[in-house]
């Protein structure tokens, strides 16, 4: 390609050049190296190679200094974030400076924003394939609250919003269109060239791979994109893949030299506890008392079966609990009407079997329970993730006992793969989640190490790591805990995360809330409702005017000025201009 550099010796000379260059012209030439190595490889010495290095390594340092900035300022303008969590920066910067990435990171590690920041800052238009059409709706809806201007395509539209959607993103309106692999062979892909498109962003990658759990064939439609806009970095994420799928990801994509992010498995803010089964009090009965300890707070009980799901929820409902099944069983309208309610505040607890949650985005969960052992750690992991989206404590209890092994063996010997090596598989990993379970030691600590994550002993975030007795903690509180005991952790929890910063955690940082810090238990209550009623209003889930953390830090701050109220996680510019008057009155109380 390049026909100047044709020995051994030019290409040196290129690479020596390139080191007295001002760091910010490094990028061009560097490209233009890393397309001639690819290229011919034999022609880079490893000397050439470690100054390639060298160079590519000052590229970044500048490249940090210059996009930090204008990131951290959108992070908190737009969002109302004080910080970036760990992998957030590195791939801002990655897709900032044109270059592919594929990001691991696992639920609720905050991926969306990844992309969310760089479409404000490139400008142009950028590209989300999203695989849930059904999700997409919300997603756009929160972005309008934020004041990101999106859109979505997808078939559910009639001709004329789509013509109308399209004019505006032709006239350069729109930052960010959403849009289904399905939509991008037909008018979606055709739509592309008369777009100024800066990015494209392809949530839950894992789908292009067949080698992956969830594999759309749709996916494959995004095959051809990098080869239709080769300078258009594109970013693949996905909270689950092996390095096989990573591979296939990286290749089905054409990524170009992807940089790797992989985020940590590790959520400080969700509560693990194991609890075993058949000692006791029963299941049914532990279960209600968690519940009624969290009266009002969302949560989640994921069940083994269809039956046990609907038992556990006309139970709950006996008690006056405000409870629902969802399952394969249903109809798709009665599943979508389930979700809806629980997605606004009008249900408290779905009980619900494996086929609940792909996409659940409520980011107000504040508890999941187990009624039985999932089927695999890879299973649990992404079911205890729904819980405290929002960084803000969460509980998860996970019951578990032998029998449960004893019926996922037999689920697995009358399915159709009963003797081969795929049922072979899911029995060792029934044992492997059974042993989680049953460890005496930490459960992040084991957690993580499934995944190859070497984590330190959390002592604060699991019942084996504090020695708590969750279930027996929840005896007795029939009142309704206002903000719940996630609020009175609440200040523990900030105090560690800003000290943790955007980088790594600190541990040793727990300081015991002193009385300033404790959320004020009846403005809470007040906000909650402010915030049901502002939602009901406007047609949109409650999550999505603000988080419970956000209500919860108010409460504790109690600010009685909008830069007060802005200096509150989770209280962006447009947020207040829109919320900040009527939030701030309920704070300044009746008078
Ligand atoms: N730096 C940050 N500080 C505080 N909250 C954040 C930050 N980044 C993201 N969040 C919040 O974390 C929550 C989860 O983020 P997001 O929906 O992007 O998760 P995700 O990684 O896409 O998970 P999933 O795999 O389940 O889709 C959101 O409520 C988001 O606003
Ligand atoms: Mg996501
Ligand atoms: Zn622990």
């Amino acid at each position: 390609m390049d026909a100047t550099l044709t020995t051994v010796d030019e290409v040196l000379a290129a690479a020596r050049g390139l080191l007295e260059l001002p760091a910010t012209a490094i990028e061009s030439t560097l490209e233009r190296l890393r397309q001639h190595y690819r290229e011919t490889p034999l022609l880079f010495t490893p000397e050439t190679l470690a100054l390639l290095r060298e160079a590519s390594a000052r590229a970044r340092q500048s490249r940090i200094a210059d996009s930090a900035g204008p990131a951290l300022a959108t992070l908190k303008e737009v969002f109302g974030y004080p910080s970036f969590r760990p992998g957030q920066m590195e791939i801002i910067e990655a897709v900032m400076g044109g270059r592919d990435c594929l990001a691991v990171m696992p639920t609720g590690a905050g991926k969306s924003v990844t992309y969310q920041i760089p479409a404000r800052l490139k400008g142009g238009v950028t590209l989300v394939v999203s695989p849930l059409i059904s999700l997409m709706k919300d997603q756009v809806d929160a972005m309008g609250e934020i004041g990101i201007r999106a859109t979505f395509l997808n078939s559910s539209l009639d001709g004329a919003e789509r013509a109308r959607r399209t004019a505006q993103l032709r006239a350069g309106e729109l930052e960010l269109l959403y849009a289904a692999p399905e939509g991008l062979d037909a008018s979606v892909g055709d739509l592309l060239d008369s777009l100024d498109l800066k990015m494209i962003a392809v949530d839950e990658a894992h789908c292009i791979s067949e080698w992956g759990h969830d594999f759309r064939p749709a996916y494959r439609n995004l095959a051809g994109l990098k080869r239709r806009f080769p300078r258009i970095p594109v970013l693949a994420l996905t909270a689950t893949a092996t390095p096989r799928v990573k591979s296939d990801i990286a290749e089905q994509l054409a990524l170009r030299d992807p940089l790797h992010v992989r985020g940590s498995f590790y959520r400080s803010n969700l509560r693990l506890h194991a609890v075993k089964k058949g000692a006791g009090t029963g299941v049914r009965d532990m279960i209600l008392r968690l519940v009624r300890a969290r009266r009002g707070e969302s949560g989640i009980i994921y069940c083994l079966s269809r039956k046990a799901a609907e038992t556990t929820a006309e139970f709950l409902r006996q008690r006056r609990v405000r409870a629902a099944a969802y399952h394969a069983g249903l109809t798709p309208a009665e599943r979508a009407s389930v979700q809806d309610e629980f997605s606004r505040d009008d249900l408290d607890v779905v009980c619900a079997t494996i086929a609940f949650g792909m996409g659940i985005d409520k980011s107000n969960v504040r508890y999941v329970l187990h009624r039985d052992m999932p089927r695999s750690i890879e299973g649990y992991y992404q079911e205890i993730g729904r819980a405290g989206r929002d960084g803000a404590p969460a509980d998860c209890v996970l019951f578990y006992s032998w029998a449960d092994v004893i019926s996922l063996d037999r689920l697995i010997d009358n399915s159709d793969a009963s003797d081969s090596d795929n049922a072979h598989q899911q029995r060792r990993a029934v044992r492997r989640m059974f042993d989680l379970a049953d460890t005496d030691s930490c459960l992040w600590r084991r957690l993580a190490s499934h995944f190859a994550e070497d984590v330190a002993e959390c002592r604060e975030s699991c019942g084996n790591c504090t020695a708590q007795d969750i279930v027996e903690e929840a005896r007795g509180a029939r009142a309704p805990i206002a903000g719940g005991r996630a609020a009175r952790d609440f200040a523990s929890n900030s105090l560690r995360e800003a000290e943790a910063g955007s980088g790594g955690r600190a541990r040793d940082v727990v300081a015991a809330p002193d009385a300033a810090e404790t959320p004020d238990a009846d403005l809470f209550e007040r906000l909650r409702a402010l915030r049901k009623r502002l939602a009901d209003e406007r047609k949109v889930p409650a999550y999505v005017v603000f988080s419970d953390r956000t209500l919860q830090a108010m409460a504790v701050e109690k600010p009685c000025t909008p830069d007060g109220l802005l200096e509150i996680h989770g209280v962006g510019q447009k947020k207040l201009d829109e919320y900040g008057p009527a939030f701030l009155a309920e704070i300044a109380g009746p008078r």
